[in-house]
């Protein structure tokens, strides 16, 4: 037998890997499971977008290793999507990177920067592919706290006394946050930048929920002197119900984006032609794609918000994203609140501590399942 990497005993299976075995073997045993736990988009891309990668198929250059960079058209069209909806001038030449998801971008942007035990902010709660890149390349995940008191955003006055920054060289900064749905105010990302320019850091902003139910997109980029200490990722997973797809960007002054190619060119070979045909024609959707988009989520959140009360949970209204983010009655656990409803009425409910320890007490419903299903969860909870 073959010992495994050091590197293997830092992380663990991905908690939906190990969670989905188990809700699947009760499915297999005849439970009618609704499952409310995961964000993958169940809804259809816009139909260009499947008429385009279908459409593609004959084109002479479709079936060969592409550009690092991606097509020169698609990432004019990345750069048209920031100018249209965050008023962001980008050089689609230099300043832009199409990605296969914005997950793989966490790894690249780790590998470029970041060497054995250098420092890295996380928040905490916050998607946990942070820290586990975070550990994947040797550097020390450091957690900052939020809390609802704080409305989730980080207190920079605390982390500046509590935390030793010296060896921080990323933060990881997600708004429209996930799990919560909060949206930062424009203070937030001043206040952002001024911290990465005075402990020479590299805020990187997570951004891929800014389209679902959330009337203020906002990019990290647009603000002062962000270009100098900031990157921002994005991904058309949730905008356009491509998940599966697996196309994002990663966009930010050229000498970052250079020092990304670097990892990325040595690990893949180029995202597939019809792919970044159908990405081409998802950015370049009208509004009324996103119109009825949310049309659907939110007639799925009012539902969830129902059956959140009839779970005698509490919910923020404000809240935005794909999920409804509840506390529960006091005293009562994430993991064994979402045990039980697994157990008793079939329905599946991620537990707020798989976004860490600031998590327990909350559970994140997903908006990703139709309203018939939520309509049946309201009534077995009933
Ligand atoms: C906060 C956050 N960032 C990144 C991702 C990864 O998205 P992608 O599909 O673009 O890799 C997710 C996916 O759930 C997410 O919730």
């Amino acid at each position: 037998m073959i010992s495994v990497a050091d590197r293997l005993h830092t992380v663990e299976e991905y908690y939906f890997s190990r969670k989905l075995k188990e809700v699947n073997l009760l499915k297999e045993h005849g439970k009618p499971i609704i499952n409310l736990g995961i964000g993958s988009p169940d809804l259809q891309p816009p139909s260009r977008v499947v008429s385009a990668i279908v459409d593609s198929m004959h084109d002479a250059t479709a079936h060969k290793y592409q550009s690092y960079q991606g097509l020169p058209e698609l990432r004019q069209a990345m750069a048209d999507f920031y100018k249209k909806h965050f008023s962001v001038s980008l050089s689609p030449k230099t300043e832009i990177l199409p990605l296969m998801g914005s997950k793989e971008g966490i790894m690249h942007i780790s590998m470029a920067f970041l060497n054995e035990g250098d420092g890295v902010l996380i928040p905490n709660p916050g998607y946990p592919t942070y820290t586990s890149v975070t550990k994947l390349v040797g550097a020390t995940p450091l957690f900052y706290d939020l809390k609802e008191k704080n409305n989730w955003l980080p207190d920079f006055v605390e982390l500046e006394k509590t935390h030793d920054l010296s060896k921080v060289k990323i933060m990881w900064i997600n708004y429209p946050h996930m799990p919560t749905g909060t949206v930062a105010p424009n203070k937030f990302y001043e206040d952002v930048i001024e911290f990465a320019k005075r402990h020479n850091i590299l805020v990187v902003n997570d951004n891929p929920y800014s389209f679902i139910l959330n009337q203020f997109p906002r990019s990290i980029l647009k603000y002062k002197n962000a270009k100098d200490h900031c990157l921002e990722l994005n991904s058309l997973s949730k905008t356009f119900n491509m998940a599966g797809w697996r196309v994002g960007m990663v966009m930010g002054k050229s000498e970052y984006l250079d020092s990304i190619i670097k990892v990325k060119s040595n690990m893949d070979s180029g995202m597939f032609y019809g792919i970044q045909k159908g990405a081409i024609e998802a950015l370049n959707c009208s509004d009324i794609w996103y119109l009825s988009l949310n049309s659907v989520y939110e007639k799925r959140r009012t539902l969830v918000w129902e059956l959140a009360e009839a779970l005698n949970c509490t919910y923020d209204k404000n809240a935005t994203g794909m999920f409804v983010w509840a506390k529960l009655p006091e005293f009562v656990k994430s993991e064994e609140f979402i045990d039980t409803v697994l157990k008793n009425d079939s329905i599946f409910i991620a537990p707020g501590t798989i976004f860490g320890s600031n998590g327990e007490g909350y559970i994140r419903f997903s908006l990703c399942a139709e309203t018939e299903e939520i309509e049946e969860a309201i009534a077995r909870v009933k």
